[in-house]
């Protein structure tokens, strides 16, 4: 994996490009230890989904609900949507299946980045910025802190010292929950296959499970097409994402939203073994694929489900409908396409 042109991307340098810019942001890449999946998140991530998503919420909730945030990693996701959130009758709960990454949560301390697409967040960094709303909805419940050096290392090292070494200005600051909102951040164990198992009496207004997809149904759409790696065929993609659409729909009150991710692997799916040849699209009649990019033609002929599984299974009978969007890519060089992201459930 070639970090620094990833991370020469992102960053900013003037006030002018940040102004002409889409709010956006990013992280350093974790993976965990044992499974090396990847764990990374940032705040703020995908900020217009979780602009709609968190406005669906106030409208068809007023009086309050609880809002599950499952695959949250450490935390970043979480901690936004209570920044989003913050009137106290929005409970929300992390959950994760990491040990990593409950292990970060435990601990508290996080991270932003200047000369980084979420200098957004820091002080005086752009004060102009449009987005001044976001930095003090984040300043409300975060504080800076000096941590022990035990806990300073909570990025990926080599990713931080490659872009440190090309841009010597990039700092690393660390932050915390503010003393008035710890108790309100709650991040715990929790597979989203149990969902059906979470008992609670309120109402509950939001499902979120971005960018985790594709790791319960093994869709290693970029390792395929990255790494040419042969894939193995061993899950019933179908039958897994309809199993958890149907215990979704049973467990969201009227009015709630499913919101997913926004990278390409929650949107565009490897076919499996067994899936017919009426239901399969080759990479390359895609609208991700890009004829010039040389990992896009070696892939050209990947066959993949002509319609998102998960798409078909949550508009079946109409059940949810498709009311927020957001655009992903396959960032080796592919076009950039509209998928939807907020599901909002039809009772
Ligand atoms: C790439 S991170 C995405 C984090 C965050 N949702 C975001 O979009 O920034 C994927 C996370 O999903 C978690 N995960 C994977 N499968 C899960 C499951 N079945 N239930 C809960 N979490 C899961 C992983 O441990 C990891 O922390």
């Amino acid at each position: 994996m070639q970090i620094l042109p990833h991370y020469n991307k992102n960053k900013i340098n003037s006030n002018s490009q940040i102004k002409n810019r889409e709010i956006n942001f990013n992280g350093l890449m974790r993976l965990d230890p044992k499974t090396y999946a990847p764990l990374d998140s940032w705040f703020f991530r995908d900020y217009t989904t979780l602009k709609t998503a968190t406005d669906e919420i106030k409208n068809s909730f007023p009086q309050g609900a609880e809002i599950l945030d499952y695959a949250c990693s450490n935390g970043e996701e979480t901690i936004s949507l209570k920044a989003l959130l913050p009137d106290t009758k929005y409970k929300i709960t992390g959950f994760d299946t990491s040990e990593s990454a409950l292990k970060l949560a435990n601990r508290g301390v996080y991270t932003v980045f200047s000369h980084w697409y979420d200098s957004f967040l820091l002080p005086n960094t752009y004060p102009k910025s449009k987005e001044a709303h976001l930095k003090n909805s984040f300043y409300n419940i975060m504080e800076e802190t000096f941590p022990a050096p035990q806990d300073r290392l909570i990025n990926n090292k080599k990713a931080y010292f490659d872009i440190k070494k090309s841009i010597p200005e990039f700092l690393e600051k660390f932050f915390c929950i503010n003393s008035e909102h710890k108790n309100s951040i709650d991040i715990r164990r929790g597979n989203i296959s149990n969902l059906d198992k979470y008992r609670t009496s309120n109402p509950i207004g939001a499902v979120f499970f971005r960018n985790a997809l594709y790791q319960m149904i093994g869709n290693d759409l970029n390792e395929s097409i990255e790494q040419r790696k042969t894939t193995e065929f061993i899950y019933n993609k179908k039958d897994i994402i309809n199993n958890f659409v149907d215990k979704l729909y049973s467990k969201l009150d009227k009015g709630g939203v499913f919101v997913i991710g926004d990278h390409i692997k929650d949107h565009l799916f490897l076919a499996d073994k067994n899936t017919p040849d009426d239901e399969i699209i080759f990479f390359k009649d895609t609208p991700f694929f890009n004829p010039e990019n040389k990992f896009h033609r070696q892939a050209s002929y990947l066959r993949l489900f002509k319609e998102s599984p998960l798409r078909i299974a949550l508009e079946k009978d109409k059940k949810f409908k498709a009311v927020g969007f957001s655009k992903t890519w396959l960032d080796i060089g592919g076009t950039k396409v509209k998928v939807p992201t907020v599901w909002k459930i039809l009772k």
